[in-house]
């Protein structure tokens, strides 16, 4: 059986909570004082999905306007891509659709996303409600979950309902491609007897 590797990639706000996220899904942990990303940085976990293991490879990027573009580079080898707004900051979910432009022009057309509202802890402070989130997400034709790195809230479902999709996608492309297979034997076999229909008939007229 064949190796998996996928690449995910985490987009978003400074701030967000994309690294927080990340320490929480692979390393179990959350730190209130998270320093802020200046680059690009991957985490290994290998996740087993009905029965088979996948080695994810999360690569997490800066918010910060200003280190955009080093990670236009990563979005076009990535398989899914993990789109993070923080529901306490309204610039955050404004800025959505500039996160969306930027996968458009920079992501494979076949990458699946996934809209994240990260700390539903902090209801108090909570500007975004669930239902613009749901809205935005619906609007986008992607799937949509609150998240809390601090309270590991929806977490390992997020990233095990991208990997479940991701997968779907490979076995469906592979039984496109059988398909595809086997209609060209049917029709390069139908050629083969035409011919030989056709060399037979010819040696003996
Ligand atoms: P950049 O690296 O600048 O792009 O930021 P980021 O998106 O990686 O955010 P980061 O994970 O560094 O988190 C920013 C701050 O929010 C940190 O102080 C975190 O502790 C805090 N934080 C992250 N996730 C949560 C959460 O779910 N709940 C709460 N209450 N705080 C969070």
């Amino acid at each position: 059986m064949d190796r998996l590797i996928f690449k995910l990639l985490f987009i978003g706000d400074s701030g967000a909570g994309k690294t927080s996220i990340i320490l929480r899904y692979a390393d179990d942990c959350f730190s209130s004082n998270a320093v802020s990303n200046v680059g690009i940085d991957f985490k290994i976990k290998t996740i087993e999905i009905k029965g088979r293991k996948v080695k994810l490879q999360i690569w997490d990027t800066a918010g910060q306007e200003r280190f955009h573009a080093i990670a236009y580079p990563y979005y076009r080898g990535a398989m899914g891509i993990i789109l993070v707004y923080d529901v306490t900051n309204r610039r955050s979910f404004e800025n959505l659709s500039t996160w969306m432009r930027n996968i458009d022009e920079h992501a494979s057309e076949k990458v699946e996303k996934i809209l994240l509202g990260n700390k539903c802890d902090m209801e108090a402070q909570r500007v975004v409600s669930r239902q613009e989130g749901e809205a935005v997400a619906r609007q986008h034709g992607i799937p949509f979950l609150e998240t809390s790195a601090k309270n590991n809230i929806n977490i390992d479902l997020a990233f095990h309902n991208l990997t479940e999709t991701i997968l779907l996608d490979i076995a469906l492309e592979r039984l496109t491609a059988k398909a595809e297979a086997a209609k060209e034997v049917k029709r390069l076999t139908a050629a083969t007897d035409a011919d030989s229909k056709w060399s037979s008939w010819c040696c003996y007229s």
